[in-house]
């Protein structure tokens, strides 16, 4: 078996800044709320004609992270995209990548599992490498989320927490042992499914049928439902247990983690987990506060600026821990 190691990572976001206050002149919603319960401050959202979409983002991003491993974009094996917003119902971003990077044809595919999708991308791509199939995989989350959003007061309590943007990593098999990626964990549970969705259009809710059913357009399946406490429960509780599990794996204690990558789903998420583990501040890195929740995108963005911080050092221990819409979660424990 081969070890996996992250070679280069990059970020991208949209220049265009959307402050708390920006929000507050479109809905019934401040500043004090917005950074009391979430601790965001502000967001970055695509504007119209900037060129930005879920697919160029993710490409803005691969370019980046391309550049830093050093590794030639021909010699990827393998494109794994992650995101719940995706350019074009089918076909995924992974295939538009491939086309946009002027990669040769090459293997690409789409994982859809919401905030905990670049933990299962990376899963992904860890298991393809481990077993020697492929070499290079270039791992994408971007989102554009403002695309879909209610901006009105009837929206509100989800629309304020999510942002744009895009995060990628080149994972490539590691030359010196014990370097790289220890262990992946993924959970789901699908009883929950509806807590935090969207429900249509889609195929058994297509689009006549939605309006038909929403004569007032009071209920209206095509912005994002969250059950947003009990999203926030499970939430605790799945990367507490999630994050212990990767430790026990490894035989690592909750002293060994070098910097905890929690997604950025509620700073108030990551503070408890902090708590809850006894972690330092130095141990834990947010930036929800200036991106919002971007979903698949948010550990990869947040590991991106980590690194560049010189906060994410080598032989540092790693924790990357995410969970979402599904429900579902997972961890990563790595070496850098
Ligand atoms: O990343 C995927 C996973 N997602 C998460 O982990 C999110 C988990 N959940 C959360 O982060 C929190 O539940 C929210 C931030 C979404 C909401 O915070 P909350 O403390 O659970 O607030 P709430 O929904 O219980 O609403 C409290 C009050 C309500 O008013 P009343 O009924 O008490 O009068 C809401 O109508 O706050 C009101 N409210 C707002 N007020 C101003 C909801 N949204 C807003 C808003 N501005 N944006």
């Amino acid at each position: 078996m081969y070890q996996t190691k992250i070679a280069g990572l990059g970020k991208y976001v949209p220049e265009n800044v959307v402050t708390n206050d920006d929000l507050s002149k479109k809905m019934d919603t401040n500043d004090e709320w917005i950074t009391e319960r979430t601790g965001i401050k502000e967001r970055r959202h695509i504007k119209k004609g900037d060129g930005n979409t879920t697919a160029t983002m993710g490409v803005k991003a691969a370019k980046i992270a391309i550049e830093r491993s050093g590794i030639s974009k021909d010699d990827i094996d393998l494109i794994v995209f992650a995101t719940l917003s995706p350019d074009y119902y089918f076909p995924g971003c992974g295939v538009q990548v491939q086309e946009m990077l002027e990669i040769d044809t090459c293997p690409a595919l789409d994982v859809r599992n919401q905030c905990s999708g670049f933990v299962y991308a990376i899963s992904v791509a860890d298991q393809f490498i481990k077993t020697g199939m492929y070499e290079n995989i270039l791992v994408i989350g971007s989102e554009n989320h403002s695309g879909g959003l209610d901006f009105t007061t009837r929206g509100r309590s989800v629309s304020v927490i999510f942002g744009d943007g895009a995060g990628a990593a080149v994972l490539t098999r590691s030359d010196h042992n014990g370097q790289g990626i220890f262990s992946t964990h993924l959970h789901s549970e699908g009883k929950h499914a509806l807590e935090l969705s969207l429900k249509g259009p889609s195929t058994n809710h297509w689009v006549p049928e939605i309006i038909a059913e929403n004569p007032q357009g009071d209920d209206i399946p095509y912005y994002p439902y969250m059950n947003g406490q009990f999203v926030f429960k499970n939430a605790i509780q799945r990367f507490s247990e999630v994050i212990n599990e990767g430790l026990k794996e490894n035989g690592l204690e909750v002293a060994d983690i070098d910097m905890l990558i929690p997604h950025q789903a509620n700073l108030r998420i990551s503070q408890f987990v902090q708590q809850k583990f006894k972690l330092k501040d130095d141990q834990v890195y947010n930036n929800i506060q200036r991106y919002g929740n971007t979903t698949a995108a948010s550990i990869p963005i947040a590991l991106t600026e980590a690194w560049e911080e010189g906060k994410v050092k080598e032989g540092d221990v790693v924790v990357l821990a995410a969970f979402g819409s599904g429900f579902t979660w997972g961890s990563v424990i790595l070496k850098w």
